[in-house]
């Protein structure tokens, strides 16, 4: 009995939610009724259904468009309102003031590099010409008294030459006994100084320039440069100078040694041996 009355509530629980379930599906896409009673009151074209109506407009609509286009296109009009581009004229290109843009990175090394390289050839052009150039001292002061003659026998018995830096002149003793020889090798001008007992050699090595020491144990001038070795009176021995040293005429003047720096001589050539002095002690070179 029981069971009989729970199936019937059951069935009758299953009967309300099919009744409610098909109420709401019914009303999914549909106006509800009261809706589609008032769209009726308002006119017939009120109650056309969504949808197709609406279609129907718009293909109307633009069948409408296409014949105004259509027409006016063969009447000339413009279809609608083109707003035409600005016009505009293309720019013309104008040079750049270099004044006003300045100084571009390229420009700034590029004139570096001139600039250094200018300066650079031009110190080598001055060093040159500073070399090139007659130098002060024997070749620009012609007559230079050199010392006194007691000086210069102060140094000859010390067994070393007397120097004089502004003549770059070493003053030697010239044995007297050897004048004979010397007299057939030596200019006037050279040979005179001889006979006052003296000779004025220039510093310079006639080889490459160098400036000559004496060497106190040989007693000989021994350049250090390449080895050419000189007697006590300059005359080439060793090395490979072409020559003996070069030389000034001097002359005696109120005790003076007075050598014309102004007037050299070339050195007697290779040799030439009129003193005969051998080295008298150790080489210095
Ligand atoms: S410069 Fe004196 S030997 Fe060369």
């Amino acid at each position: 009995m029981e069971i009989a009355v729970l199936i019937a509530g059951l069935l009758v629980l299953a009967v309300v939610a099919v009744l409610v379930t098909g109420r709401q599906r019914s009303t999914t896409g549909r106006l509800a009724r009261e809706t589609r009673k008032s769209d009726r009151s308002a006119g017939p074209e009120a109650v056309v259904p969504e949808g197709e109506e609406s279609i129907e407009e718009e293909a109307e609509e633009a069948r409408a468009r296409a014949d105004e286009a259509r027409h006016a296109i063969e009447s000339g009009a413009s279809v609608g309102e083109v707003v035409p581009s600005a016009a505009k004229t293309p720019a013309v290109y104008e040079p750049v003031d270099e004044e006003q843009l300045g100084v571009t990175r390229r420009q700034f090394f590029n004139r570096s590099i001139l600039a250094g390289s200018g300066i650079g050839l031009g110190a080598f052009g001055v060093a040159s010409l500073a070399f090139l150039w007659p130098s002060g001292g024997a070749a620009s002061q012609v007559k230079v008294a050199v010392g006194s003659e007691a000086d210069v026998k102060t140094a000859f018995d010390a067994k070393i030459p007397f120097y004089n830096a502004t003549a770059k002149t070493y003053i030697v003793a010239y044995p007297k006994a050897d004048l004979p020889k010397a007299k057939k090798v030596y200019n006037p001008l050279v040979f005179a100084g001889m006979q006052e007992g003296y000779v004025a050699l220039y510093q310079k090595c006639v080889h490459l320039g160098c400036r000559v020491p004496w060497c106190e144990s040989s007693q000989w001038f021994e350049c250090p440069c390449h080895g050419s070795k000189y007697n006590r009176v300059g005359e080439k021995r060793e090395g490979p100078a072409p020559r003996g040293l070069d030389r000034f005429p001097l002359e005696i003047s109120g005790g003076n040694i007075v050598v014309d720096t102004g007037n050299l001589q070339i050195g007697p050539a290779i040799g030439t041996n009129t003193t005969g002095q051998s080295p008298e002690g150790a080489p210095c070179v």
